[in-house]
């Protein structure tokens, strides 16, 4: 299968267009919020949300002082991206297509990954890792939402821990602690957890 067919495989635009978007949690993911409380999102940071569909999270980095860039395949999503920065007054760079074929003229400081990893066929992950460790500055960090689905299919398509670790090698990718990957239930999709972990570009 080639990369396109994989692209047309599953018809995202529909879904926005009929509003059939069970992924999404009308409000800013707690775990986005918690790293926020951290202090994980600085003023000045260039940061890019791949797939981000009408993901509030990239408002809310505009809003911090990023420099943000979302990309999505999906027009609809991205006229409405388009219009809530309008209305906020915020600057954001839209990108409508294959986030694949995207390259940043700086290299980013943070990539926020949510419900993107597990949306894409997993024959585009390596693909993907390749394009994260090309985009990511030395010592840049990806905010993962690893999603936990047992059952096979998708999207979503699991994103099983073991395979991750294997995605994103050591020799590549620093991981943290066991105790910092925490589980953040999906208040829709069953209930199904995603897998929150902060990986740093070596
Ligand atoms: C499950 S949705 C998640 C949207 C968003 N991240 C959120 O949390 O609400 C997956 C998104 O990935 C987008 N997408 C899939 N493949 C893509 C690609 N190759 N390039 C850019 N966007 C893509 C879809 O259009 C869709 O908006």
């Amino acid at each position: 299968m080639t990369h396109d067919e994989n692209r047309s495989a599953f018809d995202w635009e529909a879904r926005f267009i009929d509003g059939n978007t069970p992924w999404e949690r009308g409000a800013l993911h707690p775990a986005f919020e918690a790293w926020q409380h951290q202090s994980a999102f600085a003023a000045g940071d260039r940061a890019l949300i791949p797939g981000c569909g009408r993901s509030p999270e990239l408002l809310a980095l505009a809003q911090a002082g990023l420099a943000v860039t979302g990309a999505d395949l999906s027009g609809t999503a991205m006229a409405w991206q388009r219009k809530l920065f309008a209305d906020a007054g915020q600057q954001v760079e839209l990108i409508t297509g294959d986030v694949f074929d995207w390259q940043p003229q700086q290299a980013l400081d943070l990539v926020y990954e949510q419900t993107f990893l597990c949306a894409i066929h997993p024959r585009l992950r390596t693909r993907y890792e390749e394009a994260l460790a090309r985009w990511l500055k030395p010592g840049g960090r990806l905010y993962a939402l690893f999603m936990q689905k047992p059952e096979r299919g998708g999207p979503p398509f699991d994103c099983a821990l073991d395979a991750m670790r294997a995605l994103f090698p050591a020799e590549r990718w620093t991981w943290p602690a066991e105790a910092d990957i925490q589980p953040w239930p999906h208040p829709q999709l069953n209930g199904k957890a995603e897998l929150g972990a902060v990986l740093i570009r070596r």
